[in-house]
C-alpha cells in the first residue's frame, strides 16, 4: 500500500490549501493536528451523513444563522461551536472538519481522510453521543466507535505515510479534546425520572453503579486513544446539567435541577481522579507520557450564572431559539422564535451554548484563569516541552 501512495495534483494542492488554512498566521504556532471526541457541543457535521431519523441534527434554519453564510453546518450553535474556539485558541482557523465529511470525497487514490488527518486533524463528535454504547444506541456514534474511528484514520495515515515513525510523532505532538457524559447523565436522569426516583434517591446506590460503569467506559476510551499514540489530552468535564432550559422546563417554577447538577459533579469528581491516576507516574494503572488537561465547564457555568452580566448575558435561562416555556418546549426549528439579540442569550437552544457563550468557555478553557484547568490549561498542554 505505502509503495502505492503517490500525490495526484488534487491532493497536493488540497494538501497545500489547508496548510495555509490550516493555521492561523502568527496567531499561535499550532500543534500538528487536532483530533476531536465527544458530543453534540463538538459535532462539526458528522451526524449529517449518519442514516435514519431518529438521528439529532443541526441541519435546519436556525442553526447556523450566525455563522459565515448563514447557513446550517451540522453544528448546534447559531455560529461556531466550542470546538471551534477551542481550535482557533491553540492556532488553526478552525474545529478540523467531521470524520464521516472525509470519507466519501475519493476525488483522487484515498479521499480527504489522510490529508486532512495529516495536516488539520480530524473531528469524530457525534450530537447525541455518550460514554455509553447504551446512550441514544443507534442514533449517534459513541464514544466506543469514535476511538474505533481514529484508529482506522490513523492505519490509513501509516499506510500512506509508508511509515509508523511519522505518524506516531505527529500523533504524539496532537492536541486531541474530549467533550463527553452529558448525555448519559440525561439519559439516567431521564430514566429514574420514568421510575418516579429524583432527589435523593437520584443519588443513592444506583448513581455509584452509574459512575462506575461511565469511569470504567471512560477510562478504556483514553486507554485506547494512548494505545494509539495520544499523549496530549485536553478533557471538558459536564456542565451544570440540572440548569440547562431542557432540565429547567421539568420544574413548574424553571429552577434548577439540583439533583441533574449534583450527579454532574459527582460525575466530575470520578472523572478527576480517573485522569489524576492515569497520568500518574507512580501508579498501577498509570499511562507512559500521558498529559492532560481537564476543564471545569461546571464551574465556569457555575460562575457565570451566579453573574451573568458580568459575561455580558442578559438571559441564562430561556433558549434563544425554541419555543414555549424557557424556549424548551419546541425545538429550534423554521418555525420557532429567536431572541432579539443572540449575544445576550448563554444558551443558543434548550441544551447548547450560543456562539458567544461557546467562545468565552473555550477562551477560560484555553487560556483563562487557573481556576477553570487542572493541572494546566489547553495552551500550556499544547506548549509543553
Ligand atoms: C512521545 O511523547 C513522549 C512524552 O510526551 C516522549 O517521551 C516520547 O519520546 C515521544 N515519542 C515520539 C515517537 O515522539
Ligand atoms: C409515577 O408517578 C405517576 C404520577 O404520580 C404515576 O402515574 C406513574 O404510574 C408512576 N410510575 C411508576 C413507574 O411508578
Ligand atoms: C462499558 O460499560 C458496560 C457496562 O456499564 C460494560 O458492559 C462494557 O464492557 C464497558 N465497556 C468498556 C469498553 O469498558
Ligand atoms: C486498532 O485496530 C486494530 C486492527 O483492527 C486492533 O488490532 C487494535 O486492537 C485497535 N486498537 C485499539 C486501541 O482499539
Ligand atoms: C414547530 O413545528 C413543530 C412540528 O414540526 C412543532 O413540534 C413545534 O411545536 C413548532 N414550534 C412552534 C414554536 O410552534
Amino acid at each position: 500500500m505505502a509503495e502505492h501512495f503517490v500525490l495526484c495534483p488534487v491532493m497536493a494542492v488540497l494538501l497545500l490549501s489547508m496548510d495555509v488554512l490550516g493555521a492561523a498566521a502568527g496567531v499561535f504556532k499550532p500543534p500538528p493536528a487536532m483530533y476531536v471526541f465527544g458530543d453534540s457541543t463538538l459535532d462539526v457535521g458528522n451526524n449529517n451523513y449518519l442514516p435514519g431519523a431518529g438521528v439529532p441534527r443541526a441541519n435546519r434554519p436556525y442553526y447556523g444563522v450566525d455563522f459565515p453564510g448563514g447557513l446550517p453546518t451540522g453544528r448546534f450553535s447559531n455560529g461556531y461551536n466550542t470546538a471551534d474556539f477551542i481550535a482557533k485558541c491553540i492556532g488553526f482557523v478552525s474545529s478540523p472538519p467531521p470524520y464521516l465529511s472525509l470519507l466519501g470525497a475519493a476525488s483522487c487514490g484515498g479521499g480527504l481522510l489522510v490529508p486532512t488527518a495529516l495536516t488539520i486533524g480530524v473531528s469524530y463528535a457525534s450530537g447525541g453521543a455518550g460514554i455509553l454504547d447504551s446512550t441514544n444506541a443507534g442514533n449517534t456514534i459513541p464514544l466506543s466507535k469514535q476511538v474505533q474511528y481514529f484508529n482506522a484514520t490513523r492505519s490509513e495515515m501509516i499506510a500512506a505515510a509508508g511509515s509508523s515513525d511519522a505518524v506516531d510523532a505527529l500523533i504524539n505532538r496532537s492536541f486531541v479534546l474530549i467533550l463527553v457524559g452529558g448525555n448519559d447523565l440525561s439519559a439516567f436522569a431521564n430514566a429514574e425520572r420514568a421510575r418516579n426516583r429524583s432527589g435523593a434517591d437520584l443519588e443513592s446506590h444506583d448513581a455509584a453503579a452509574f459512575y462506575g460503569g461511565l469511569v470504567s467506559n471512560y477510562s478504556a476510551a483514553i486507554r485506547g486513544l494512548h494505545a494509539l499514540g495520544v499523549r496530549r489530552l485536553a478533557v471538558v468535564n459536564v456542565g451544570l446539567a440540572g440548569c440547562l432550559p431542557v432540565a429547567r422546563v421539568l420544574d413548574a417554577t424553571g429552577a434548577c435541577a439540583e439533583d441533574r447538577n449534583r450527579l454532574a459533579a459527582g460525575f466530575n469528581a470520578a472523572l478527576r481522579s480517573l485522569l489524576a491516576g492515569l497520568a500518574s507516574p507512580s501508579s498501577r494503572s498509570g499511562l507512559p507520557g500521558l498529559s492532560y488537561s481537564l476543564a471545569d465547564s461546571l464551574g465556569l457555568m457555575a460562575d457565570t450564572f451566579a453573574h451573568p452580566l458580568a459575561s455580558g448575558f442578559t438571559d441564562v435561562a430561556n433558549a434563544c431559539c425554541g419555543g414555549g416555556r424557557l424556549g424548551a418546549e419546541a425545538p429550534c426549528a423554521p418555525n420557532a422564535t429567536l431572541c432579539a439579540d443572540r449575544g445576550l442569550y448563554y444558551f443558543w437552544d434548550s441544551v447548547h451554548p450560543s456562539e458567544r457563550a461557546a467562545a468565552l468557555r473555550a477562551q477560560a478553557f484555553c487560556d483563562g484563569p487557573a481556576q477553570y484547568t487542572t493541572p494546566i490549561n489547553f495552551k500550556q498542554l499544547v506548549h509543553m516541552a
